[in-house]
């Protein structure tokens, strides 16, 4: 399948050539691609309370960084200089957005992160970075001047409110135009400037650090239950030392670490919990005023069953998690919720088993689906 997103490359090929390795830009990846948002919607999201924003400026030199929800005044002020605001999770609060980041979907869900926007004036941006993680960047309005280093062990600007790098020395230069799309693997040096009023979509993807890993799998362990036990010390020697600690606590302690094992089955339990859960600031909205169980039935069949963008509904061999959630399923009803699963819409008809309804009704309820009728 050849894809004009990726300039005539085969996803295949992208992956192959591309993905993790070097960067591609695509002129005009989008044709007729226009802005999913003014700038003014831009600005009301970033203040917002549920929305994640930053505001970047650049006076005589020196950069400051805000974090959201902004206020007006913030916004208002930030006109006489080199400013940049970013908004992430577009996709979770605009649907064309999420329909443009799962375009991306030759790419599992799983590493997908979200779709993060960035408006700027002339001059502004965000200085000169590398991020840890894959970026698509696609210019929406406006054009930007992109300079790009291959991944080095950088030095970064001592005390600077962003991560800058120190004397950023670009490799290339290049320029991006509304439809443009550049592919940016980690690690790589890049400092995009605004050459006119500019609007950039970050696609941005995942991957689970290795510490940040270890940890939330030691806190599943945990609350799945650790070996219990008692210390014991039955005739101990009376204590000459008594700020000594007696080494057999350390030996029960060991003995007790010891004890705490795990397969890999508990691993990839733990795997589809941990990558299905929403980040810690999502909130689903439930419907206002909820069909009654019978009307949905009735509705489901002539809709289309939609996942709500913060849902996460992810495969892993025969599970399927919901939400950071494993459902227990008979493989009929696992195969038509992994095909809603991929997809993230289908027909209602498809999903109308009598077994299945009630389970929607409940995912509906709690706003992690939505009935649309088909155009
Ligand atoms: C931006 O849109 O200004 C920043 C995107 C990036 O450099 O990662
Ligand atoms: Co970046």
């Amino acid at each position: 399948m050849r894809n004009s997103l990726l300039g005539g490359l085969s996803p295949r090929d992208f992956l192959a050539r591309h993905w993790q390795r070097r960067p591609l830009l695509v002129r005009n990846a989008l044709p007729g691609f226009r802005d999913l948002a003014d700038h003014a919607t831009i600005a009301d999201l970033a203040m917002r309370d549920e929305v994640e924003s930053r505001l970047v400026e650049r006076r005589r030199g020196r950069w400051s960084l805000a974090h959201g929800p902004l206020t007006r005044a913030q916004l208002r002020r930030a006109g006489g200089v080199d400013w940049s605001v970013l908004v992430s999770g577009l996709n979770l609060h605009l649907p064309a957005a999420e329909r443009l980041l799962r375009r991306f979907d030759f790419i599992p869900q799983a590493r997908l992160d979200d779709l993060m926007v960035s408006i700027a004036a002339p001059g502004g941006g965000v200085g000169p970075h590398e991020d840890a993680y894959d970026v698509f960047l696609l210019q929406g309005r406006g054009r930007r001047r992109w300079r790009l280093c291959r991944p080095r062990a950088f030095r970064f600007v001592p005390g600077a409110a962003l991560r800058l790098i120190e004397d950023f020395e670009a490799e290339q230069e290049l320029l991006t135009e509304p439809g443009d799309l550049l592919y940016l693997p980690p690690g790589w040096g890049h400092d995009g400037v605004a050459l006119a009023p500019c609007t950039t979509y970050s696609i941005g993807f995942r991957a689970p650090l290795g510490e940040e890993l270890a940890g939330a799998f030691l806190d599943w362990l945990h609350a799945r239950g650790l070996p219990g036990g008692r210390y014991r010390d039955p005739g101990p020697r009376v204590s000459r030392h008594p700020a000594r600690i007696p080494p057999t606590m350390v030996d029960y302690a060991s003995e007790t670490l010891a004890r705490i094992r795990w397969t890999r089955r508990d691993v990839a339990r733990f795997v589809g919990e941990y990558l299905s859960t929403p980040k810690p600031q999502v909130v689903f909205h439930p419907p206002h005023r909820p069909l009654p169980p019978a009307a949905f039935a009735a509705r489901l069949r002539r809709a289309m069953v939609v996942l709500d963008a913060r849902t996460q509904l992810l495969a892993l061999g025969s599970t399927l998690f919901l939400n950071g959630e494993p459902l227990a399923l008979p493989l009929a009803r696992r195969k038509v919720l992994s095909a809603l699963a991929d997809a993230r819409r289908l027909a209602g008809t498809r999903l109308a088993h009598a077994a299945l309804v009630p389970l929607l009704y409940a995912w509906y309820r709690l706003g992690y689906l939505h009935l649309e009728t088909p155009a």
